[in-house]
């Protein structure tokens, strides 16, 4: 190791900073740390560098997370280290890196995930109270390394970090379309660079059965076309994720929902059946009898056969969704009802709740649900995780139960990364006292998975789900969007060293769709377009468990950068007046190239329909574009522009709106802005020249 005092150039580059807002400005960290102080100099990294763990937190769990940094380090830098700054991490003289951690830590809810990481010109210090903390400063590490003309450096910093929030989940939906477990396991290494701590694993739902259950083999046998996870599998996911200091926190949802549990189990059924696997989506009618004993003693069984497998002190029970239609139509279930004085169907899911409650409690499990499982009257320690809402959670904040926000976290529903990040589930101004805010736990993204396959879902989750890991981390006041992209863009690179596929696939599934190598054009395009949103993309085309996610549809971001950056430009120009030579080059220049790629893309065009549907949206790529340039060339030269120009052009603009093949053009709301500086006093009055507003959806899964 060497260690050099920066230059003074160097020095000003690297912002000097006391803050964690301002010190963002220099740094690719997220999610940002609590306290962060930046120094001048910074420590050259070299082969000779070395690792010794200590303290009673120092065990094998340490060890691992270490030697895994080592690897990342290695194999990002290619510096060759000695072998034995694998082998040993306990007997070297003067080692660079020291990891103190004080206790092992469990992997639940509240644990001590703190740690201190100070990098001088001795060296690095990363301290914690526990090994889960340290491994949370282990990816700190991993951020804080620069690749520059310098060689391979860390910045002299001053750490001080722990979590704002201590739940911090990604959901992953297994039922709708399987996951193997190699998707498992490369999100959990994902999660773990970004500091997530809970896998929500959703394993049952009407479209299949996950989990095996030797006590109740039919739900397997019967419910997952053969696709689930073995116990020993369920197994190795719980080790892998809790060797990262993360939960695993399984989810099997009833009483709706239950189209598989049904399959296997019809007897329990609220309806006559029979059952088999659900291959569409949407919401069904399928639930189980609350009425019959039978349901409980099946539940006594599974659930304890669960209780077991899983180490989480919570299991998820669904509870949403659940439409009551197979209820009213039972004359025994409405005949319940009556004698119970439950007038409604969530009256009597109240009544399963309880039920289901009392069997997860002898078996020393605590009970998490979605919204629609809060009742008053429950005992305090269960947890609702909110997805239609933050008014329930701090409802019953305010009465005294803890929750989870994911309302906001919808990673399917392709929003952009800014709506996920400014999402808070405790803005400054909610309206909760202070122990009602303590009861806020955190959130979670969901990746529900009707949309995605194995080779998609890395794509749906990241780099977003970043963003929300920095949400549910850092200090609040951490809100700068164009920092935040600005960071998302080199995480989303490295979280590309653990094996994660969302931008490696993308290339991958252009050339099998035009069955050709120079896949440049379908790139340009798919830089303008995005999958439409929120639940639209069923309500536009049916689809199934078996139908195609190969399309461009899939391939293409939720979040296109090349549009997003042309957006910015032009709001800048929008707002400064079309005076900035670089912007205005910048505008014009992606304008111009997305005006001639249609020829391009119309030339890679097969017999696909994958492709042939998305021909209309590189023809109006190619239109919005024209139509866009000439509006600068008229704001450059400050031409007059008649009326009917100015409706003309807003008219085919709108018409661009229109969808093919489940995907919407995103650059045309930039080209409405031009048009309206274009258009100057004409635009005053115009509706479409005002500022839109996105109005958030909430549906189901
Ligand atoms: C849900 O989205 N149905 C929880």
């Amino acid at each position: 190791m060497r260690v050099v005092r920066m230059t003074a150039v160097a020095i000003a580059a690297m912002t000097i900073a006391g803050t964690v807002e301002s010190a963002t400005g220099a740094l690719d960290l997220m999610p940002v740390p609590a306290q962060l102080e930046l120094g001048a100099s910074a420590l050259v990294v070299n082969d000779a560098f070395t690792v010794v763990t200590e303290g009673q937190g120092a065990g094998p769990r340490l060890d691992r997370g270490v030697r895994r940094m080592l690897r990342r380090l290695s194999d990002r830098t290619t510096l060759f280290f000695a072998n034995a700054t694998f082998l040993d991490l306990a007997n070297h003289a003067d080692p660079v890196l020291v990891v103190r951690a004080d206790r092992i830590g469990r992997v639940e809810l509240g644990e001590d995930e703190s740690y201190r990481l100070a990098v001088t010109e001795g060296g690095i210090r990363l301290e914690a109270v526990t090994d889960i903390g340290a491994l949370r400063g282990l990816e700190t590490l991993l951020q804080l390394v620069v690749l520059d003309e310098r060689g391979v450096s860390l910045p002299e910093v001053s750490i001080v970090d722990r979590p704002r929030f201590p739940w911090r989940g990604l959901m992953i939906d297994s039922s709708r379309h399987f996951m193997p477990m190699e998707v498992l396991r490369r999100n959990l290494d994902g999660m773990a660079a970004v500091k997530l701590n809970v896998l929500h694993w959703h394993l049952v739902d009407d479209q299949g059965f996950r989990v095996e259950s030797p006590a109740l083999p039919k739900l397997h046998e019967l419910g997952s076309d053969g696709l689930y996870y073995t116990r020993a599998q369920i197994r190795e996911i719980i080790d892998y994720a809790a060797d990262r200091g993360i939960r695993v926190v399984p989810e099997f949802d009833l009483p709706g929902h239950g189209t598989a549990w049904l399959t296997a189990y019809p007897e329990l059924a609220s309806a006559p059946g029979p059952y088999e696997i659900e291959r569409s989506w949407g919401i069904f009618d399928p639930t189980v009898d609350p009425t019959i004993e039978a349901t409980y003693t099946f539940l006594e069984v599974f659930l304890a056969e669960m209780a077991e497998l899983f180490d989480d002190a919570f299991i998820h029970i669904g509870g949403d969704e659940n439409n009551g239609k197979d209820w009213l139509a039972n004359p025994e279930i409405v005949a319940f009802m009556e004698a119970n004085g439950y007038h409604e169907p969530l009256a009597l899911q109240r009544y399963f709740n309880e039920r289901v409650l009392a069997i997860l409690t002898r078996n020393g499990k605590r009970m998490i649900g979605w919204d629609e499982i809060f009742q008053n009257g429950l005992p305090k320690d269960i947890v609702i995780q909110s997805w239609r809402g933050r008014e329930s959670l701090y409802e019953s904040a305010r009465l005294g139960y803890s929750g989870i926000l994911s309302n906001g976290y919808y990673i399917d529903l392709i929003h952009p990364t800014s709506d996920h990040y400014l999402n808070d589930p405790l803005p400054a101004d909610a309206p909760l006292s202070a122990d009602e805010s303590a009861r806020i736990l955190g959130g979670e993204a969901t990746m529900w998975a009707e949309f995605v396959s194995p080779e998609t879902v890395d794509s749906r989750i990241w780099p977003r789900t970043a963003a929300i890991a920095e949400r549910l981390w850092s200090p609040g006041a951490v809100r700068d969007l164009e920092d935040m992209y600005r960071r998302l863009d080199r995480v989303s690179l490295r979280l590309e060293e653990l094996g994660l596929l969302h931008e490696r696939n993308r290339p991958v599934m252009l050339r099998r769709l035009c069955g050709c190598r120079d896949t440049a054009a379908l790139e340009v395009l798919l830089g303008a377009i995005e999958p439409v949103k929120v639940y639209n993309r069923g309500r536009l085309r049916a689809h199934t468990q078996f139908s195609p996610l190969t399309r461009m549809v899939d391939a293409a971001w939720p979040d296109a950068e090349p549009a997003r950056e042309f957006g910015r430009a032009v709001e800048r120009l929008r707002e400064a007046g079309v005076t900035d030579v670089e912007d205005r080059t910048a505008v014009r220049r992606s304008l111009e190239i997305w005006r001639d790629n249609h020829a391009a893309v119309a030339a890679t065009l097969t017999g696909s329909p994958g492709l042939t549907e998305i021909l209309p949206m590189s023809a109006a790529l190619a239109e919005v574009s024209v139509i866009g340039l000439e509006a600068l060339s008229v704001a450059e030269t400050g031409k007059d522009i008649t009326r009917d120009w100015f409706e003309d052009r807003l008219a085919r603009l709108e018409a661009a709106r229109e969808s093919h093949g489940q995907t919407e053009l995103v650059v045309v709301d930039p080209v409405v802005s031009l048009v309206c500086v274009a258009a100057g006093r004409l635009a005053a009055r115009a509706e479409e020249c005002r500022p839109a507003d996105d109005a958030p959806t909430a549906a189901g899964h």
